[in-house]
Formats: structure tokens, C-alpha cells, sequence
């Protein structure tokens, strides 16, 4: 306590507004997760005065707590000739009938069974699944407690904190090795009639035990999270810091200050199918506090097209395509197209293991709206719209002449636009020379683009040649001409 004195004076000065109490507002206590076993000497040697003294000092003592699971749980075991399990730990989840059932409380009067009861609470306290801080609170007049030094040696063991109210300056020796260290906050020996003044130091040392040490994650989409605590701090008692960044440190940390009554702050603009860690550190000049960390992944981001492209465009056809594919969420898609700004508007419908496809039978040289959209299966539809341009027609060859040379040889001879040019392509009809005689195959070649002509032998009679022009963004429209006859100005592909 004085070391408590000393700290106070000093903080005073640095701190007008500062107030020595730990957060407890009036209301309820939300800073707190933990059960609490009370283990009440209702034996014969308790006068029924003291009794109810005891059941009400109790009272007063839980009263600011929240209760229930996720929160404080309390029960109630009487020590007498048997053990009598009053209430146990799931069975209030509000003061109010925590209270009311305290207030029924019957005294027991017989023996001082510890031992027993201390059975009974080792099931009690050990049973839950969940990692929750565990009190016992033995409330006794410390007379003839029995050998309870090997059960509370055992709770001990399996993690469960012993605190000791004792009315009587009985065997004093036996509650200091029952309790669990430090004897100063835990263990505490006091006149019933004064046992009042104990309530707040005692509630301070049962918070230090079960005082809730975590940061959830209460709400999770794909960009945003939102982080919960219990609040430990008041608006004047000191303020929060806290900081968060993906666990692959692609963006720089950020930091920010919350107040001290805050208890639960929103981070936006996350990026989604991201992992982060986030912390929040409690800063006081009143006592320290550990900072609370988690980990948590933000959703993909199920509504929205990341991306829609356009690319092998030619004079009549756009490929349009788009992603992420997202199967568990996209019913499917649907790409509209029109020229802008009257064109009709034509609609293709795709499934949803689809990215991508080819829009054909567009207009050379014009600007088409394509909007592909995502119907999802929650009903929602999302669209992204793109232009996109369809290149110029191709130029076709502009001439194509045969000239015969001699039996099965011909001079090929032909004239194109030269913009863009990036070759020939040349295709005909040879006798092959590996099979009868009757039968002919089809040869092609591609040429350079400064080749005005070339000869071919070896034709079949009556083959037909033909020339394309080849340009960087397609095949324009070739001419083609048959060996025996004269020019003839069919197009080819
Ligand atoms: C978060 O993940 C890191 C790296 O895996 C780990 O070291 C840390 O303990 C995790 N923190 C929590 C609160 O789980
Ligand atoms: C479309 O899917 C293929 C394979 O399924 C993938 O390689 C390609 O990157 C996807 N395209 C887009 C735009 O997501």
C-alpha cells in the first residue's frame, strides 16, 4: 500500500486530472471473461448473522459485472456435512438474478466439510472445454478448515486461482498456503463488520485475474474489419494505440491514437484475400497493460470485375475478357455490345467458368460500348463497361495476274496497298509428285512484303492461285485467278 501512496502523490502531480481506481463504471463492468466458483463456509461454527453479511458483502462484490458465457460466470457452493452446489456456473446470465438468488441463500449449519466441497468444485471448475480464467473464492471464518492443503494444491495445478476471505483470525497458516500468490491482493482476514472496506481491493485482484486479454474480429468483409476489446481505460485514464499492417508488409504500417473510452475501431480500406495483424495497446500512466494482437484475412472481393479487357481486335471482331473467375459467387456473366452511339445493342450470355470471348460480325473502323456484368447467385449484378475499338478494313490485294511461261509454270504477279504491309501469303494447286499422277495437293508460302512476283512450277491443270496481303493487324481480302483461264477476280480468304 504505501508503494500505492507514493505512486499516487507522484502521478498527481503530473497528472491533475488522474484518478487511482482502476475503470468501474457504475453500470456494468464489460472488461472480463472468467468463471468464479464461490465456496461458502455455511457450516454450524458461521453465526447467522455473519452468514448473511458474508452473502451480501458477496453481492456487492459481483454486482458490476456483466454475466454469462463470453462474459463472467459465477456459481455458488456451500461447504457443510456434504457439499451443496446452490447454483452453478451457467446458471445467470444478468445480475438481477444472480442477485435475487444470492439473497435466497439458505445457511446450512452443519460440519465444515472442505474437503468434499473442495471435490465438488474441482468438477466444476475444470469441466468447461474453453481457456478461461478460473477463481475459486473461498469465503470461510477460518476455523477448522481440514486438510485442504492437497485438493487447493491440485486447482492450483490445473490453473485455477485461489482467493481467500476469512472473517476469523483462525488458522491462518492453513489460508496462506491454500492461497494463490501474491497473499497481499489474495488472501485477505477482516471483521465481518468491516468487510466492506475489502469490495474494491478484492474486485481489483479478481480483474486482474479474469480481465478479458483479447482482440476480436466482430465484422469482416473484403476491405474492412472491425476490431473489439474490452475497454480497460476511461477517456481520462489514458488512451490506445493502436497499429495494423498485412502480414507481407506491402503497404507501410499504419498507427493511430483512440481515446480511452473507446472499444472497438473500424479499419477501412484493406486490401481483400489479405492477411493482417493488428494491435492495440492500452496506455495508462496507472499501470501497464499487455498489448492485444490478432490475426485475421480479409473476404475476396466477391463483388466486383477486377478487370475487363480487350485485345485481338480486328476489322470485325473484339476479344473482350475479364476476371477474377469467381464460380462460388457468379451465377454467370452477360456481355452487351453496341456501336456507340446508336449501334444496336446485341447480348451474349455465358457460363460462369467463362473469361473471355470473341464478339464477331462487328463493323470495321468503329467504337463499340462492351459492358460485361456478373450476375451473382445473392441476386446482385455487377457491371464494368469498356470501349473498344474494331480495327479499319484490311485493303485488298489490288491485282493478280497469271502469265503463263511454260507447260505447268506460271509467273504470278500482283499489286497492294503498301501501309502496313507485312507480306503475302500465297496459295495454290501443285501435281504431287509422290502420288498417281491425278492427284494434287495445295502448297502455300508466305512472301516478303517487297516480292511483287513469283514463278510456280509443277501446277496442276487448271490450278488456282491465289494471293492475300498480309498487314500487322490481319489478312485482307486476297484475289485468286485459275492457271488455264484468264484473270478471275473471285475473293479468297
Ligand atoms: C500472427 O501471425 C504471426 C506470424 O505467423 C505470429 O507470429 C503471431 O503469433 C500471430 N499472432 C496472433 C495473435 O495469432
Ligand atoms: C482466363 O482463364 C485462363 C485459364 O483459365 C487464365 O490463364 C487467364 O489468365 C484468365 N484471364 C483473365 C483475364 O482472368
Amino acid at each position: 500500500m504505501k508503494s500505492f501512496l507514493l505512486c499516487c502523490v507522484f502521478l498527481c502531480t503530473m497528472l491533475p486530472r488522474s484518478n487511482m481506481q482502476i475503470a468501474v463504471p457504475a453500470t456494468v463492468l464489460n472488461c472480463c471473461e472468467g468463471d468464479i466458483l464461490l465456496l461458502l463456509d455455511s457450516s454450524g461454527s458461521i453465526a447467522n448473522y455473519e452468514f448473511s453479511r458474508l452473502l451480501h458483502f458477496t453481492a456487492e462484490l459481483l454486482r458490476p459485472f456483466s454475466l454469462g458465457r463470453g462474459h463472467v460466470r459465477v456459481g455458488l457452493l456451500q461447504v457443510g456435512t456434504n457439499p451443496n452446489l446452490e447454483f452453478s456456473l451457467d446458471i445467470h446470465n444478468s445480475q438481477e438474478s444472480l442477485q435475487k438468488a444470492l439473497r435466497r441463500v439458505i445457511h446450512l449449519h452443519g460440519d465444515t466439510n472442505t474437503v468434499a466441497a473442495l471435490r465438488v468444485a474441482q468438477q466444476l471448475l475444470t469441466e468447461r472445454e474453453e481457456d478461461v480464467p478460473k477463481i475459486l473464492l473461498w469465503l470461510t471464518d477460518g476455523v477448522q478448515p481440514g486438510d485442504v492443503e492437497k485438493p487447493m494444491t491440485e486447482l492450483k495445478a490445473q490453473g485455477v486461482s485461489v482467493l481467500i476471505v476469512s472473517t476469523v483470525h483462525g488458522n491462518y497458516q492453513v489460508l496462506q498456503r491454500a492461497v494463490t500468490p501474491p497473499l497481499e491482493s489474495h488472501l485477505y482476514s477482516v471483521d465481518i463488520d468491516n468487510i466492506n472496506i475489502i469490495t474494491e481491493d478484492l474486485r481489483e485482484a479478481i480483474i486482474e485475474i479474469i480481465r478479458a486479454e483479447r482482440l476480436r474480429i466482430v465484422h469482416l468483409t473484403s476491405h474492412n474489419a472491425v476490431l473489439q476489446w474490452r475497454p480497460v481505460l476511461r477517456a481520462d485514464s489514458g488512451y490506445y494505440e493502436l497499429w495494423y499492417n498485412s502480414m507481407l508488409k506491402t503497404d507501410s504500417e499504419t498507427r493511430h491514437i483512440l481515446s480511452g473510452d473507446s472499444s472497438w475501431v473500424e479499419l477501412t480500406n484493406l486490401q481483400p484475400d489479405t492477411t493482417y495483424t493488428a494491435s492495440v495497446h492500452p496506455e495508462s500512466n496507472q499501470r501497464l497493460f499487455n498489448t492485444l494482437s490478432v490475426n485475421f484475412t480479409t473476404l475476396p472481393d466477391a463483388l466486383s470485375l477486377a478487370v475487363v479487357s480487350v485485345s485481338d481486335s480486328g476489322p470485325h471482331q473484339i476479344r473482350v475478357s475479364w476476371g477474377p473467375l469467381q464460380p462460388g459467387q457468379v451465377r454467370r456473366y452477360m456481355v452487351e455490345y453496341g456501336a456507340i452511339p446508336s449501334g444496336r445493342v446485341q447480348t451474349v450470355t455465358l457460363h460462369n467458368q467463362r473469361n473471355s470471348t470473341l464478339l464477331t460480325g462487328l463493323e470495321p473502323g468503329t467504337q463499340y460500348l462492351v459492358t460485361v456484368s456478373a450476375l451473382h447467385k445473392n441476386g446482385k449484378e455487377i457491371a464494368m463497361s469498356v470501349r473498344a475499338c474494331t480495327q479499319e478494313a484490311l485493303p485488298a490485294l489490288a491485282d493478280l495476274q497469271l502469265i503463263p511461261v511454260e507447260s505447268q509454270e506460271v509467273q504470278v504477279v500482283w499489286q497492294a496497298h503498301q501501309e502496313g504491309l507485312k507480306g503475302y501469303y500465297l496459295k495454290w494447286e501443285g501435281e504431287d509428285s509422290q502420288r498417281s499422277s491425278s492427284k494434287s495437293s495445295f502448297s502455300s508460302v508466305h512472301l516478303s512484303p517487297t516480292t511483287r512476283s513469283t514463278r510456280l512450277t509443277h501446277l496442276a491443270p487448271g490450278s488456282r492461285v491465289c494471293v492475300s496481303p498480309v498487314y500487322s493487324s490481319g489478312i485482307g481480302d486476297g484475289l485468286c485467278c485459275n492457271a488455264e483461264s484468264h484473270r478471275d477476280s473471285s475473293q479468297g480468304g
